[in-house]
């Protein structure tokens, strides 16, 4: 018998029939599961989500039901009309100013949060930056920021969430005690010169996550990591705005299509939700087989 409800007690529509009588094999309709991808009565920390792939997290996360934090460290009036936004489709969200490379300003973030929303139950790490330069010319300074924002500052977010998620306690409307999802990037595996900074920091993304999964698994925490290929917006804009430039981008990119903001959101939102509930340590590549070593595909 198909339970009526899952363990929090959120109702369940039963399955459809996967007959596959006639010949013609069924698959069940997403639909059938409406509730599973919900996030009411959760509250999310999407770190910059201002703009980019942050803010298509904050907007997903924000239509399956949760109170959302969209951090920001510059971009002021692009974390506003992001809550604007957020606001005008029925959601709820907050702007939250913060480096996330500064301990004192992180630590403020979480306290202005759950002050404002009661509690958290996802963060989701994506605060990122690059400083690309060649490897030989790369200065201090440009290795330095990076690894700040890019590691240091999901280093310090996700401590403080764990911290948060153990204090607080059971989560009334998610399985898990709380969930994280670090924004990663298909360079947390693929080399890429020019850009040792960022590969190194993403590099340190993974390790960092794995390392925490191991950690925090026994309290029932779960953290993954997704990890984009080519997505269109601005920190890449170079990479896709000009017919040439697409041209050779998608010589690296099998599935034949730059990705979109939406593509990762959509994996985010499933990391966060309990259809994922038995999903911890891993890595998913949103990146339309970049991963693949796609020179190979005519031989070695
Ligand atoms: C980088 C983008 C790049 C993509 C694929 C991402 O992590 O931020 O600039 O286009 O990886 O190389």
């Amino acid at each position: 018998m198909f339970p009526r409800s899952d363990p929090m007690g959120h109702a369940r529509e039963p399955p459809a029939s996967l007959g596959c009588g006639n010949g013609s094999c069924r698959t069940r309709p997403v639909a059938a599961f409406p509730d599973r991808l919900s996030l009411h009565g959760q509250v999310a920390l999407v770190t910059g989500a201002a703009t980019g792939i942050g803010a298509g997290i904050a907007a997903a996360l924000a239509e399956a039901g949760a109170a959302v934090g969209v951090n920001y460290r510059g971009s002021r009036a692009a974390a506003e009309s992001m809550v604007a936004r957020i606001g005008q489709a029925g959601g709820r969200a907050l702007a939250l100013q913060a480096d996330v490379s500064k301990e004192s300003e992180v630590l403020a973030m979480f306290d202005r949060l759950t002050q404002a929303c009661g509690r958290l139950d996802i963060l989701v790490a994506n605060a990122g930056i690059q400083r690309d330069a060649a490897f030989t010319d790369m200065s201090v300074d440009q290795w330095d920021a990076v690894i700040a924002s890019n590691l240091t500052g999901q280093f310090l977010c996700v401590r403080e969430a764990v911290r948060r998620f153990v204090a607080q306690g059971p989560a009334p409307a998610s399985r898990a005690l709380g969930k994280v999802i670090c924004v990663s990037s298909v360079h947390d595996i693929v080399p890429w010169a020019g850009r040792v900074n960022y590969a190194a920091s993403k590099g340190g993304v993974a390790m960092l996550m794995r390392s925490v999964a191991q950690e925090v698994a026994p309290r029932r925490i779960r953290i993954n990591a997704v990890s984009p290929g080519a997505i269109r917006t601005g920190i890449n804009e170079a990479a896709w705005d000009s017919p040439e430039a697409s041209r050779e981008l998608l010589e690296l990119i099998p599935y034949g299509r730059i990705g979109e903001v939406d593509d990762v959101a959509r994996a985010a939102l499933w990391l966060a939700s309990d259809d994922s509930d038995y999903v911890t340590g891993a890595t998913l590549y949103v990146d339309g087989g970049m991963t693949l070593y796609p020179a190979f595909a005519d031989g070695g």
